[in-house]
């Protein structure tokens, strides 16, 4: 582990990245990959502690991956803070930063893409065409630059990290992939880059999210049917204060398949729109006991 007053090593080619991990493996340490698009918080460093708790060094990378966005989308304003982010990670004694540029990510030229069927289908793939391809495409390269042990992604994105483990798997990437649980503001709102967006107003609305994902997944977990139980917790959202709701769904936790009840382990999964933020958010939902 980096001494945390050190100041952050950073690396900006594979080249150089695939250096500094090579020498670590070759003493026999175990290296851990913290995947970022940066703009860090407490979500982040608690997964580079994590990292440091399976690892003996760990790398985090800082790349805003242009082919997750849509034309529509936030790329161009995404929050960008590298030196800020630099020192956050040093505090936590991370002991290497990739921050590549897209030049090096995607050359001239580049032309492969990463799509996952199944999983990717639905939900945020259905409301953000070629997200998952994006996701898909970028994890794939940082694995393949890093070739690290152990990568950890957190479960406020669970869609991502399905359609992560399935291109692990599917293409024999030796990595083992570890969700770890949201981080939740003491109100409940998941720990995101993105609620920067929120106004002041809004940030009160968004605890909702949770609060109704917490108790319909209460309820579904007690054995209610999705009708019309998430057609009303959609107008939950509403009447709370959320402008619209893309999607409010029970899923398989495993391979995402639409549940009509709670038969097996759930996953209750929803994203709506707040100003300018559009928030997603899941729970576990416990299979209920049928007669
Ligand atoms: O979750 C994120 O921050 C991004 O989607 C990821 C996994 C770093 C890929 O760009």
């Amino acid at each position: 582990m980096n001494a945390s007053s050190a100041p952050l090593s950073i690396v900006r080619n594979t080249s150089d990245l695939r250096a500094r991990v090579r020498a670590w493996r070759r003493e026999g340490q175990r290296v851990a990959l913290v995947p970022t698009m940066g703009a860090l918080h407490q979500g982040h460093l608690s997964l580079v502690r994590f990292a440091q708790s399976r690892a003996d060094r760990v790398v985090v990378s800082i790349f805003v991956n242009p082919r997750q966005f849509g034309p529509a989308e936030d790329f161009s304003v995404y929050p960008r803070q590298e030196a800020q982010d630099a020192a956050a990670l040093a505090s936590v004694g991370c002991d290497l930063l990739y921050a590549p540029a897209v030049e090096e990510m995607y050359p001239a030229g580049f032309a492969t893409n990463i799509s996952v069927s199944g999983v990717s289908e639905g939900l945020c793939g259905a409301v953000r065409p070629g997200h998952f391809d994006g996701v898909a495409t970028v994890v794939t390269k940082l694995l393949l630059q890093a070739l690290p042990d152990l990568a950890l992604f957190g479960e406020k994105d669970w869609q991502q990290l399905q359609v992560i483990r399935r291109v692990v798997r599917d293409l024999d990437i030796p990595v083992e992939i570890q969700g770890e649980p949201t981080m939740r503001e003491a109100d409940g709102l998941a720990m995101s880059s993105r609620n920067a967006y929120l106004s002041a107003e809004e940030r009160s609305v968004a605890p909702a999210l949770y609060r109704i994902l917490s108790e319909t997944a209460a309820d579904l977990a007690a054995g209610a049917g999705t009708t019309p139980l998430l057609d009303n917790a959609k107008a939950a959202l509403v009447a709370a204060g959320f402008e619209s709701v893309d999607y409010l769904e029970l899923r398989a936790a495993d391979n995402l398949e639409p549940l009509a009840r709670a038969e097996r382990p759930g996953r209750l999964l929803a994203a709506a729109r707040l100003g300018r933020a559009r928030l997603i958010d899941n729970v576990a939902v416990a299979a209920a006991e049928y007669e």
